[in-house]
Parts: C-alpha cells; sequence; structure tokens
C-alpha cells in the first residue's frame, strides 16, 4: 500500500492566479478587483499555495521578503500576508501546516525571522510566533489641534527625491527596534497608489532634508479623516514641525489619523494628552532561526557577557535545546550547549529579542524560568526602543 500523497507548497501557477485573488478577496471580505490587485502588485514568485493532491487550493498567503530592526540590525524577515485558508478546509490544521512550510522556506533562504499581523494569538502563538510590538492608530480631532506654527520650514518633495527619502527612512529605522526594511513593492504603493491622492512633504534643516510625511485623505463613517502614510522624523525639530504641519491640515477634515508604535514621537510632543487611540493591533515575530537571529541583532556595545538559554521549538530540532551566546563589541556568537540555565519557548524569545517584554516580565509571566541574575542581565542586554512599526501588510 502506497502513503497518501502530501499536500503541495508551491508559488501558484499562471491559471491559479483568478483562484487565490478570489480565495484571498472571500477570506477577507473584500471585492474581488482588491483581491486581483492584491495578487498583481506582488506578483506570483511571492505568491504561495498549499494544494491537495486532487489540485485543489487549500490555503495560499502573500510573502513579503523584507527586513526589520533590532538592536540597530537589519535582520532578514519573511512577512506572510492575506494568509488564507478557504472556508471548507478549516479547522483541520491546515494553516499550520502551511505556517511549518513558511518557515522552512525563510530557513532554508538564510532568513532568520518571520514577522505578521495575528488574526488569532492561539494560531501563531501554536505556530512558535510571540508578541513583538503593537502597531497604534491615533486620531486627534481637528478640534483638538490647536495652532502651531512648523518650527522648520515644510515643503512638498520633488519626484526625484525619492531616494533621499528612502535613505532617511534607513537611517531613522536603525535606531528602532521594529521599523521595516520595506520591499520595493511597499515603497511604491506608499508614494503612488494610483488614483488617490497623495502628497510627500519634507521637513528641510539646514543642512537637508530631517523628515518627510506622506498624507492622504480618506473617508471613514462619513467623516473625512487626513491620514498620515509614513512620517519620518530624523530630529527632534521635524517631530515638531512635521507634527504642526500635517495637524494644519486637519480643519477641513474631521481630524488627523496616524499610526505608529505605543511609544510615538508626534503623540510624545502633544502639549495635551488629546490623541485618542483610534485601533491597536499587535504584530507577532517568530524565530526561524535562532542562532542567525540571535548573532545578526545588534546588542548594547558596552556589555560583555555570556548567556546561557534553553529554547524550546517543537518544530525546528535545530533551534531546540540550549544555545550559549557570548556577547562582546554589541555583537553576539552562539554555539549549541553550555548549562541552558535559562529556560524559554521560541515565542517568548521573539518576544525578548524585539524588546516588547524585559525578562523580567516574562518570568512573571510564566514564559521564562531561570536565576534571577540571569533575568535582570537578559533584561540588560534586549533593553532598547520601544519596538514600533507603521507599516501594514
Ligand atoms: C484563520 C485561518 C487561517 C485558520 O485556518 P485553519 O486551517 O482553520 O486553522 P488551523 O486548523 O490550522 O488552526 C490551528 C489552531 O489555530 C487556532 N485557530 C485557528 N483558527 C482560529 C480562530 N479563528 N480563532 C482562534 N483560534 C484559531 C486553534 O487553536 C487551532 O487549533 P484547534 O483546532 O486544535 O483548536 C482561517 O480561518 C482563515 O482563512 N480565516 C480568514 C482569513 C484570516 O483571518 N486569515 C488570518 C490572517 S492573519
Amino acid at each position: 500500500m502506497s502513503a497518501a500523497k502530501p499536500n503541495e507548497y508551491r508559488a501558484p501557477r499562471l491559471e491559479e492566479l483568478e483562484a487565490v485573488a478570489r480565495h484571498i478577496a472571500e477570506s477577507f471580505v473584500r471585492g474581488f478587483a482588491w483581491g486581483v490587485g492584491a495578487v498583481e502588485g506582488v506578483g506570483a514568485e511571492n505568491l504561495r499555495v498549499l494544494v491537495a493532491p486532487d489540485g485543489t487550493i487549500l490555503s495560499g498567503t502573500i510573502l513579503h521578503r523584507m527586513g526589520q530592526f533590532f538592536g540597530g540590525r537589519r535582520l532578514g524577515t519573511l512577512g506572510p500576508g492575506a494568509l488564507f485558508v478557504t472556508p471548507e478546509a478549516r479547522g483541520h490544521g491546515v494553516a499550520l501546516e502551511l505556517l511549518r512550510h513558511i518557515l522552512t522556506e525563510a530557513r532554508t533562504a538564510g532568513v532568520p525571522l518571520s514577522t505578521l499581523y495575528p488574526a488569532s494569538r492561539q494560531l501563531y502563538g501554536r505556530a512558535g510566533y510571540g508578541l513583538a510590538g503593537a502597531r497604534v492608530s491615533r486620531l486627534l480631532e481637528a478640534s483638538r489641534v490647536g495652532v502651531r506654527r512648523p518650527g522648520l520650514p515644510v515643503r512638498r518633495a520633488r519626484e526625484d527625491e525619492q531616494p533621499a527619502l528612502r535613505a532617511l527612512h534607513a537611517a531613522v529605522a536603525t535606531r528602532t527596534n521594529g521599523w521595516l526594511d520595506r520591499t520595493d513593492y511597499k515603497w511604491r504603493s506608499l508614494f503612488d497608489s494610483g488614483d488617490e491622492l497623495r502628497t510627500v512633504y519634507v521637513a528641510d534643516g539646514a543642512s537637508g532634508p530631517e523628515g518627510y510625511v506622506v498624507l492622504s485623505v480618506m473617508m471613514r463613517n462619513e467623516q473625512r479623516l487626513v491620514q498620515v502614510e509614513d512620517a519620518v522624523a530624523a530630529t527632534p525639530a521635524a517631530v515638531h514641525a512635521l507634527l504642526a504641519f500635517a495637524a494644519g491640515h486637519a480643519f477641513q477634515a474631521h481630524g488627523i489619523l496616524w499610526h505608529g508604535g505605543t511609544a510615538d514621537p508626534f503623540e510624545a510632543v502633544l502639549r495635551e494628552n488629546v490623541a485618542r487611540v483610534d485601533r491597536y493591533m499587535e504584530w507577532y515575530v517568530r524565530v526561524a532561526d535562532v542562532k542567525g537571529a540571535l548573532e545578526t541583532r545588534g546588542y548594547p556595545v558596552a556589555l560583555a557577557c555570556e548567556l546561557h538559554l534553553d529554547v524550546r521549538d517543537d518544530w525546528f530540532a535545530e533551534n531546540n535545546g540550549p544555545h550559549r551566546v557570548t556577547l562582546a563589541g554589541g555583537r553576539a556568537q552562539v554555539v549549541r550547549g553550555g548549562t541552558g540555565r535559562v529556560r524559554l519557548s521560541v515565542a517568548a524569545l521573539a518576544t525578548l529579542l524585539a524588546g516588547a517584554r524585559s525578562a523580567r516580565e516574562l518570568a512573571l509571566l510564566g514564559q521564562l524560568e531561570g536565576p534571577d541574575e540571569d533575568i535582570d542581565l537578559l533584561a540588560a542586554v534586549f533593553a532598547g526602543p520601544t519596538p514600533s512599526m507603521n507599516d501594514m501588510f
């Protein structure tokens, strides 16, 4: 008797693209045109499907190949977006099967992380993803804006300035935890989203651009909102200038909506606590390759120490078990073995690595165990800016 054929994981064929677009549209309760736009925008090479032996598409996703900054360094990350299981196939572990393939693909490509916005904590928790940050949308109503003048001159960006603005984004990203090194597709759609009116404004300092904002207009519940699609400020002066400039647009609208982390510079410099949280979306990270992720991340240069982590990973034997991490000069070297004094799941490692929770907080939640002195040391090793990301994918 021959064994049952496994489901096949691959890029969709040309003749399957329409079905993928339909599945995505149905699963995310959107129109067919939206599904087609999502599929065409990224190209078949960035789509994956899981196909039953009889050729039925069971599941699929869009793979965003990005980088994400932690500790001042870029780590490759594979971001599954628009992940779906067809309604008929749900409830049988298909999503977990797809995720295992995605993570195996990441590992094979030498990509240490996977990042996503989870529709369910349980589903992605079972796949080893852990909380890594939150995208917080804030709304400042026009009546609460208060009139202020930008301290720096703000002007419309020139067409040929996009590379310079991308470089500004990259420079600020290395000082954060969580900002993305975006795909070219994301950059293209940020600056030009077809019919929608988008305007890019630049804040100039004494020696060149110090920040920029991308503004659009959106309608919601019959209210017009000015939306900040992207905002980058490399200096405190740019934070103030861009906030005042963007907020000035709110008077003909209901208000201004922008997206950032839980700690957000534009919110922080408001004179009063008047911005209201409009939406709070957690994002999760999966450490696909423990050694690769720990060795690529950056650390405080002043610390020289040894960590003994016993990582539990039910999916990848290469990650599972004790790792000795030697830290010096802001870099880590990881070898298998050591005492494994600190025990944690691969999901808790993602939370720690991203800086979303300290080792002490993870210990209080029962997600990390170890001697007190190791917990204090880990808290210092992974200390850094509160993770933030304003991209949606
Ligand atoms: C969410 C979705 C992908 C799950 O697919 P699925 O194949 O049914 O999921 P699985 O069978 O692999 O689920 C594995 C585990 O995840 C959890 N899980 C799955 N769907 C869940 C849901 N909607 N809510 C809470 N937990 C869920 C359960 O713990 C489940 O294990 P159990 O069945 O033993 O309890 C599917 O329902 C879907 O396509 N929904 C619409 C689109 C969507 O929301 N995509 C997710 C974008 S992040």
